[in-house]
């Protein structure tokens, strides 16, 4: 069994030096490269909808497609710095406002143009992120069509390719003709990532992917619907967030019945990939390179930031509300003597355990589909 030094490479979760430490030094290469171990897998069973579920949520994908450029309403005029005003009085930024007032604090001499540069980087930065992981999206979904046994899931896949390379396409629109550029890759997320990518099982990109990557995505597009005043931003997001609900159900739905078979020792290793990825997710959004373009010492922030006891970092626990229930459905939690339940009591997140499963609400997320009935009867 692993240690947390194997798993994450320090034994505490929250050993700041070793956090800032893992730093992206390639923000110029313009390819990177990434083994990818799995065996492409035919199947000679073509028989369509053997797995229901997954059959169900095939059809629904193949209703549900949106083209990013038609529509969307990318005419909407972008005005950042009224839109970073406007979303300044967000709890986070009231957080660091609050630390403003200790003497000492980075915060403490801070303009208001600086807080409004700080939502604005903060935003770009989000955003950059959520671009990359869509473009993981992409790579895990296409590796999943070959590595996956089964032609409803191979269908499926199908599917979500198309989908993250929509959502590449209008992230990547969205921050080059309405912001001011992209943030590199987060190492956090693209350690995460290459680690997706690199394992020769097919379910751990399922659940390093569909799981816990796209859990999160999920909960944090969410918020970003939330506070954002952008009309543009708004729609675009609850376009995504309507085929993100499908890729978490899709992820639950496949991994349940594979689960259902494995070991305790063979789950044991699926709890520690997930613990890892959870801890990989929470470094990445300490957002050390935002403290570092604004010219801040990301040491006192990030220290301010871990010492939030986690009943009070609400934004931050939310953030795990779609895992935490998924990996209950999955058999994770209370597998190999609760060895993730306890990993996520340490995390503050556990919870979130009875909330809904996404293998559940998929269909109620499903806004486009809503907008084409209402367009229908209004049309009508
Ligand atoms: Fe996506
Ligand atoms: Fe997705």
């Amino acid at each position: 069994m692993a240690s947390h030094e194997q798993l994450i490479g320090r034994q505490d979760v929250d050993d700041l030096e070793a956090i800032l430490a893992v730093a992206n030094t390639d923000v110029d290469e313009a390819i990177h490269t990434v083994a990818d171990n799995s065996d492409a897998i035919f199947t000679w069973d073509y028989e369509k909808g053997a797995r229901p579920a997954l059959n169900k949520l095939y059809e629904k994908a193949k209703n549900s497609q949106w083209n990013g450029e038609t529509d969307l309403p990318w005419d909407t005029e972008v005005d950042v710095e009224k839109l970073a005003s406007e979303m300044g009085d967000n709890p986070v930024i009231q957080r660091f406002r609050e630390a403003a007032r200790v003497p000492g604090s980075p915060f403490e001499h801070f303009t208001e143009r600086e807080w409004t540069n700080l939502v604005i980087e903060g935003q770009n930065w989000r955003l950059s992120q959520f671009m990359h992981g869509e473009q993981g999206a992409l790579l895990c979904t296409a590796k999943i069509v070959e590595s996956v046994p089964w032609i409803d899931a191979k269908y499926y896949a199908a599917t979500q390719v198309m989908d993250e390379a929509r959502h590449v396409e209008v992230f990547a629109k969205y921050l080059d003709t309405k912001l001011t550029g992209h943030y590199p890759i987060n190492a956090h997320l693209k350690m995460l990532l290459d680690d997706i990518i690199n394992d020769s099982r097919w379910d751990m990109t399922y659940l390093g992917m569909q799981v816990m990557v796209e859990g999160l995505a999920l909960a944090a597009f969410g918020f970003m619907h939330m506070l954002t005043q952008d009309p543009l931003l708004k729609q675009l997001l609850r376009y995504v967030m309507s085929d993100e609900a499908r890729h978490v159900a899709f992820g639950v739905l496949s991994l349940k019945e594979y689960y259902e078979g494995l070991s305790d020792a063979e789950l044991r290793e699926r709890q520690e990939f997930a613990f890892e990825a959870a801890v990989r997710m929470r470094d990445r959004f300490l957002q050390q390179e935002v403290w570092e373009r604004m010219g801040i010492d990301p040491r006192p922030v990030v220290t301010s930031m871990l010492a939030i006891p986690p009943k009070e970092n609400m934004f931050q626990q939310l953030l795990f509300s779609k895992i935490v229930p998924n990996c209950k459905k999955l058999g994770l939690l209370d597998a190999s003597g609760g060895w993730l339940r306890r990993r996520f009591e340490d995390l503050g997140v556990i919870q979130f355990e009875d909330w809904v499963d996404t293998g559940e609400e998929y269909a109620e997320l499903d806004e486009v589909t809503k907008d084409r009935l209402a367009g229908m009867s209004t049309a009508s």
